[in-house]
C-alpha cells in the first residue's frame, strides 16, 4: 500500500470544481461538487466500452454514479434495467442529464436515478446481475466534504457495501460485483472482508500509470457469491 504522503500526492489531480469532460467522444458538462471522471473512473468505463464487463440484457446497479458515464454506457451496451445511485443529489441529477443527453429520454420502468446512501433507496427484493462501483476508498482525511465524499471515505464504505450486498442478497444468481481498487486504498483488507462475507474475487485487469502516477497499481476486480 502507498504511504499517506504518496496517497495524498496521487490524489492531487482530483477535480470536483466542475468542468467539461469527454470520454471517447461522449461530452459531459460536470457541475461543481460532482467528480470530473479521472483515470481510475475510466478503468470501469473501458471495461463496459470494450465488453470485458458485459451488460447485455442485465440488470445493472451503478453505485456512486457521479457524472453518469456508466449509465450511458450500460444503456448503449444493452442493459435491461439500470439503477444509478449516489449519495449526492447533484451527482444523481448530473447522471440523469448525461443519460438523457446521450441516450434519449429514460424509460421510467427501466431506468432509475436515486439519491441513496449505498443501497438504502433500492426497493426491497431487487437483484442485480452487475453491480459497478468506483469507490471513494482512499483512507486519508480532507477538510473538503466533496473530496471526502468522492475519494476519502476509507475502507468502511467497502465493508458496508459488501455487507449490504450479502445480507440483502442483492446479486441475482450468477451476478457479479465489479469494482476498481488500487494500492492507494487498503486493497488487502477490503478483499479479506469480501472473502469473509463469502465473495470469490477475480482479477479482471491490472493497470499501471506513467509518471508521476507510476507508483499506483490499479486493479479491476470482479466478486461473485
Ligand atoms: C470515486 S467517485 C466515482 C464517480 C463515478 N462513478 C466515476 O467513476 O467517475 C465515488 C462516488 O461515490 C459517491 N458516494 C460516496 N459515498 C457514497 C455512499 N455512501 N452511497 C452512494 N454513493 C456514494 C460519491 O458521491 C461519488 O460520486
Amino acid at each position: 500500500m502507498l504511504s499517506p504522503g504518496e496517497i495524498e500526492q496521487v490524489n492531487r489531480g482530483t477535480k470536483v470544481l466542475g468542468g467539461d469532460y469527454v470520454y471517447r467522444g461522449l461530452e459531459l458538462t460536470v457541475p461543481s461538487g460532482v467528480l470530473v471522471p479521472g483515470g481510475t473512473s475510466e478503468v470501469i468505463f473501458d471495461a463496459l466500452h470494450d465488453g470485458l464487463v458485459g451488460v447485455q440484457g442485465a440488470s445493472v446497479v451503478v453505485m456512486g454514479c457521479g457524472a453518469g458515464v456508466e449509465p450511458v454506457l450500460a444503456r448503449q451496451r444493452g442493459a435491461r434495467e439500470i439503477y444509478a445511485m449516489d449519495i449526492h443529489e447533484a451527482s444523481v441529477a448530473s447522471s440523469l442529464a448525461s443519460f438523457e443527453r446521450h441516450t434519449g429520454p429514460r424509460d421510467p420502468e427501466r431506468h432509475h436515478f436515486l439519491v441513496s446512501d449505498l443501497f438504502s433507496a433500492l426497493p426491497p427484493g431487487r437483484r442485480a446481475d452487475v453491480i459497478l462501483f468506483n469507490p471513494p476508498a482512499n483512507p486519508l482525511r480532507s477538510d473538503d466534504p466533496d473530496l471526502t465524499r468522492v475519494n476519502f471515505s476509507g475502507s468502511a464504505i467497502m465493508v458496508s457495501f459488501f455487507d449490504e450486498i450479502a445480507s440483502r442478497e442483492l446479486l441475482a444468481p450468477g451476478g457479479r460485483v465489479v469494482t476498481v481498487l488500487s494500492n492507494a486504498s487498503n486493497l488487502q483488507g477490503i478483499t479479506a472482508h469480501a472473502l469473509r462475507r463469502g465473495f470469490k474475487p477475480e482479477l479482471l485487469r491490472r493497470k499501471t500509470w506513467s509518471a508521476p502516477y507510476d507508483k499506483i497499481l490499479t486493479h479491476l476486480l470482479s466478486f461473485t457469491l
